[in-house]
């Protein structure tokens, strides 16, 4: 079972920043950040997970905006900055970077993550986006987010160039040897040359082949294009369903594109996103939960149920039932809908409802003692509804620290999770073999 750390310096709860046992002053706090790496590679983890935009969210909803969300991001790291400082603290543990290709460039990405993937040792993994938040382009000199279309093509040709230029130089083309004169060989390097609908790139790129051949390709889309992106290019993809149903038939439709690619299902590993509440008994863990809860004033409800719908709720009684919105209203991805579903298929009130999606984001919740905590990742894992998770906590680090010091144990004893790493890099953790060089295919030359 694969266990990664959502790294990100607020909890997923709403409430949690205020929370007695959550970090003091957590705006881009690099020492904090290296507490949390710690904690995760001594819980053995394989990888710390940043999620990132490029602006701030949420200014027109002032009362959510005035308490912060933890994808707000009014004051976070830009994410490679930081992993490359953890990768000089830690040893062992991947350290992934969300990185979009709808507002930056395949060459200086491509560097980028040579660059982390040999300053970590060969630990690092890219997560492709497309960017969800379409006030990101203002920041871009566009004047609106281009559409999904055109954001996932886009994405297919970046991608492709990335890997390209990854393979730019053969494993051994530096040869640095002051004896001969000679620091490389010319024989061992191919520029790119790529030429597309949206860029052209002449490579080579100015960096080695990566420590680990092409550092880690996360995706995190779940439209049709997204699922094909990931079955195309990704080594892992972060998905997010509410129930163990979905998350399985989300399991099987991405398994299943993998064979037109030429990939068989064990090269394109699934990581499903969960909150977990974890206690030493079932109570304590409903317990922090009511705590949380009461850490946000209804105003910053609805301000979030607003954001989660894409549909203003300030207007609506707070005891009365939840509208129904028609499909339109429903915000950009898949999300809203969901929400609605659970509201109308349940009778909640709007209350009700924004209180459902406080605490995990309106994603998935593991909630109880570490037994009960336990027996829901088996059964998720076991019956091939993810192949690990991508676990955030709903405190930070306390909510990461429990689980390591209840739940990974149990998991431990039972066989899922390791005891040790494996191996010296992410790939060899996750068990994902080193891409062979496209321009150099045959093994590298002996010295
Ligand atoms: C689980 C998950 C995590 C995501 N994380 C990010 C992120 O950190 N930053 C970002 O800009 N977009 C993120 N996205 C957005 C996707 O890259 C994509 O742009 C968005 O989901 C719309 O594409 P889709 O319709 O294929 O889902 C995430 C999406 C999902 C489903």
């Amino acid at each position: 079972m694969i266990l990664a750390a959502n790294a990100n310096a607020q909890g997923s709860h709403v409430g949690e920043w205020r929370h007695r046992d959550a970090w003091d002053r957590p705006a881009s706090n690099l020492e904090n950040a290296v507490r949390l790496a710690r904690i995760a590679e001594a819980g053995k983890f394989d990888l710390l997970f940043l999620a990132d935009g490029n602006g701030v969210r949420n200014l027109d909803k002032p009362d959510l905006f005035a308490a912060t969300s933890p994808s707000d991001r009014p004051a976070v790291f830009e994410p490679v900055t930081l992993l490359s400082a953890l990768a000089m603290v830690t040893r062992h543990i991947g350290l992934v970077a969300t990185t979009t290709t709808t507002y930056d460039e395949p060459y200086a990405v491509a560097r980028r993550f040579a660059s982390l993937d040999h300053i970590s040792g060969g630990r690092a993994g890219w997560n492709l986006v497309t960017t969800s938040n379409p006030g990101d382009a203002l920041n871009f000199s566009k004047e609106a987010h281009a559409p999904r279309e055109d954001r996932y093509a886009r994405a297919g040709e970046f991608a492709d160039i990335v890997k390209g230029l990854w393979d730019s130089w053969a494993d051994d083309a530096f040869p640095q040897d002051k004896a001969s004169g000679r620091f490389l060989d010319p024989a061992r390097v191919q520029a790119l040359n790529h030429k597309g609908d949206h860029f052209s790139v002449a490579g080579p790129l100015n960096a080695p082949r990566p420590v680990q051949g092409h550092p880690v390709i996360f995706s995190a889309g779940q439209s049709e294009m997204g699922k094909e992106l990931s079955a195309r290019t990704a080594d892992c993809v972060f998905a997010i369903e509410g129930t163990i149903e979905r998350a399985r038939a989300l399991y099987a439709d991405l398994k299943g594109r993998l064979p037109r690619y030429g990939r068989g299902p064990e090269s394109l590993k699934i990581l499903s996103g969960v909150t977990i509440f974890a206690g030493e008994t079932e109570a304590e863990a409903d317990a922090l939960f009511q705590e949380l809860e009461d850490l946000v004033s209804p105003a910053v409800g609805l301000d979030y149920l607003s954001k989660m719908i894409g549909h203003r709720m300030a207007d609506y009684p707070l005891d009365g039932p939840m509208p129904a919105l028609e499909e339109e209203h429903v915000g950009p991805t898949g999300i809203g809908k969901a929400i609605l579903g659970v509201a109308r298929a349940e009778g909640l009130t709007v209350r009700q409802t924004y209180k459902r999606i406080l605490p995990q984001m309106a994603g998935n919740l593991f909630k109880g003692s570490a037994m009960q905590v336990a027996d829901r990742m088996e059964e998720w894992y076991r019956s091939q509804a993810c192949d690990g998770f991508m676990i955030a906590a709903p405190v930070v680090p306390t909510g990461l620290e429990r689980f390591i010091r209840l739940v990974v144990p149990e998991l431990q004893r039972r066989g899922l999770f390791r005891t040790d790493y494996e191996g010296r890099t992410l790939r060899d953790n996750l068990g994902l073999p080193r891409p062979a060089n496209r321009f150099f295919p045959e093994p590298a030359r002996p010295a």
